[in-house]
C-alpha cells in the first residue's frame, strides 16, 4: 500500500471515530432535549386546562371548559382528557376516562392536577397520552434530527477526503522525487540531482544529502573511469609490440619454426587477441559511458551494415559448420545511425550468435519496418539464453553460467552492454527473447530516417 493510500486512510478512520463520538454524544443529547421538550409541553396543556376550568367554576359557565376538553381529545396522543369535581363527578362531558379513583390503565402516561371550585372543594383535571403515540412522536423527532446529522457528516466526509487526498500529495512528492532520483542514479545517471523543492525541513536535510551522495559517488566513478582509461591505454602499446613479435615469429621471420613452437606461438597469439579485444571493450564501455565516441549520425541502409558485418564472419562460420544467412526486405527505409557504431552492434550480436551456436546450427539477421522504427533481429539455434538472464545479459561482465561451457571462446561479458549503450544513445531499444522453440532471438531497433 502507497505511503499516500495509508495517509488518506488514517485520515478517514481518524475523522469518522470522532464522527461516531461526536454523533452518539448528540445523540443521547437530543434525546434528552426532546423527553423534556415533552414533558413541558404536557404539563403547560394540563395547567391551562386547570386554569380554564377553575374559571368555568368562577362564573358556572362550563361550555367553555367542555369545549376546551373535546380539543384537547381530538389531539391524537390523548386518550382522556376529563374535569371532575370533588365528588368524582365529571365536569367536561361525555365519554370520560377511568374514574377519578382508578389507576392510569396500562399503556397510558397519565398527569393530573388538582384546582379550587367555587364552594371551597378541590376539582381535579386528569389528562391521560397514549405513551406508544408519544414515544413514536419523540422517535420521529430524533429520527429527523441523525438524518440532519448523517448529511453533515457525509459532506464532512467528502471534504476531509478531498483534503486528506490534497495533504497527502503535498507530503508525498519529495519522497516521490526523490525515489525517482535513486531509480535514475540506479540506472547509472549520476549526475542526476533533486532540484531544491522549498520541502519540510527534514525533506531539504534528505534532499541535500542525497545530492551530496551522488556528487561524490560521481566524483569515484570518475576518478575509477581515467584510471582504468589511463592503465589500459598503457597496456595497449606494449601489448600491441608483443603481438606484433609474435605473429613474426609464427610467420618465420626469426628462422625456421617447428609444429610445437608453431601451436605454441598460435595459441600466445590467440591469448595475447584475447586480451588486446577485453582492453578494447573495456576502453569502448568507459568511452560510451562518459561520452567520449564521437558519433556521426546520419540516414543509412542498415541492410548494407549488416551485410558487411555478416560477410566479415562468414569464413569464420564455414569452419563452425554453421549457416549463416540474411533475410532482408527489398523496401526498407533507411535508419539514423553512426555507421561505426551500428557495426559494432551487428559484430557484437553475430559474434555471439557464432559463439554459442553449435556445429549445424543456424544464424539469421533480419529486418522488419516496426512504424517509425526499423527492427533489427539475430536469430540462432544456440542453447538459448534463460529467462531470468534475458535482462540481465545486458549488464556488464554478466554471463550465463550454464552457456560458459557451450562457449567457443571465453567473453568478457560487455558486448551486449556496448550494444545496449549504443542502441539507447542511438534513440533506439534493445531485447533479448528465448523461443519456446529454442535458441536466442536478439531484437534491436532505430530511428526509421
Ligand atoms: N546468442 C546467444 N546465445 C546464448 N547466450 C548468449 C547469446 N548472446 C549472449 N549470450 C549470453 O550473454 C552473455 C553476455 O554476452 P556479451 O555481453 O556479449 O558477453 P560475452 O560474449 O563477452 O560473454 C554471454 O556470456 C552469454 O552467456
Ligand atoms: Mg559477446
Amino acid at each position: 500500500m502507497t505511503l499516500r493510500t495509508r495517509f488518506v486512510l488514517v485520515i478517514l478512520g481518524l475523522m469518522l471515530l470522532a464522527q461516531a463520538m461526536f454523533g452518539s454524544a448528540y445523540y443521547f443529547l437530543q434525546k434528552k432535549a426532546e423527553l423534556a421538550e415533552n414533558y413541558n409541553r404536557s404539563m403547560r396543556s394540563l395547567r391551562f386546562a386547570a386554569a380554564v376550568c377553575h374559571e368555568a367554576s368562577l362564573t358556572g359557565d362550563w361550555n367553555p371548559a367542555k369545549s376546551h376538553a373535546s380539543l384537547l381529545r381530538e389531539d391524537l396522543r390523548i386518550r382522556y382528557a376529563d374535569c371532575f369535581d370533588g365528588n368524582g363527578a365529571p365536569l367536561t362531558g361525555e365519554a370520560p376516562g377511568p374514574a377519578p379513583d382508578a389507576p392510569a390503565p396500562a399503556g397510558v402516561w397519565e398527569i393530573s392536577r388538582s384546582f379550587g371550585l367555587n364552594g371551597g372543594e378541590a376539582g381535579r383535571v386528569r389528562i391521560g397520552f397514549d405513551a406508544a403515540a408519544v414515544d413514536a412522536e419523540i422517535d420521529a423527532n430524533l429520527a429527523r434530527a441523525v438524518w440532519d446529522m448523517a448529511r453533515v457528516a457525509s459532506f464532512t466526509l467528502l471534504f476531509g477526503f478531498l483534503a486528506a487526498v490534497m495533504v497527502a500529495r503535498t507530503l508525498t512528492r519529495p519522497i516521490e522525487a526523490i525515489a525517482a532520483a535513486a531509480k535514475k542514479v540506479e540506472e547509472g545517471d549520476l549526475g542526476h540531482r533533486i532540484p531544491d523543492g522549498g520541502g519540510a525541513e527534514e525533506v531539504e536535510a534528505l534532499r541535500r544529502r542525497f545530492n551530496a551522495m551522488t556528487e561524490r559517488l560521481a566524483e569515484t566513478d570518475r576518478m575509477k573511469q581515467s584510471f582504468v582509461q589511463s592503465f589500459t591505454h598503457d597496456l595497449k602499446n606494449p601489448l600491441s609490440g608483443i603481438k606484433a613479435c609474435i605473429a613474426s615469429m609464427h610467420a618465420g621471420s626469426f628462422g625456421e619454426i617447428n609444429d610445437k613452437q608453431r601451436r605454441y606461438l598460435e595459441s600466445s597469439l590467440e591469448a595475447a587477441e584475447r586480451l588486446w579485444d577485453y582492453i578494447d571493450d573495456i576502453l569502448s564501455v568507459m568511452k560510451l559511458q562518459t561520452g567520449g565516441f564521437p558519433t556521426r549520425v546520419e540516414a543509412l541502409d542498415g541492410r548494407e551494415i549488416a551485410r558487411e558485418s555478416a560477410e566479415s564472419f562468414a569464413l569464420k562460420a564455414k569452419q563452425c559448420l554453421v549457416d549463416l544467412t540474411r533475410d532482408m526486405p527489398d523496401e526498407l527505409p533507411q535508419v539514423r545511425a553512426d555507421a561505426q557504431l551500428l557495426r559494432r552492434v551487428f559484430d557484437n550480436l553475430i559474434s555471439n550468435a557464432l559463439n554459442f551456436t553449435p556445429r549445424g546450427g543456424k544464424i539469421v539477421v533480419r529486418a522488419e519496418r516496426e512504424r517509425e522504427f526499423v527492427r533489427f533481429e539475430i536469430r540462432d539455434t544456440g542453447p538459448g539464453i534463460p529467462a531470468k538472464d534475458l535482462e540481465r545479459v545486458f549488464e556488464s561482465f554478466h554471463q550465463v553460467e550454464k552457456n560458459k561451457s557451450k562457449a567457443r571462446r571465453s567473453g568478457t561479458g560487455l558486448g551486449l552492454a556496448i550494444c545496449r549503450s549504443i542502441v539507447r544513445e542511438l534513440g533506439g531499444r534493445i531485447w533479448a527473447q528465448a523461443p519456446r522453440a529454442g535458441g536466442t532471438r536478439l531484437f534491436f531497433t532505430l530511428p526509421a530516417a
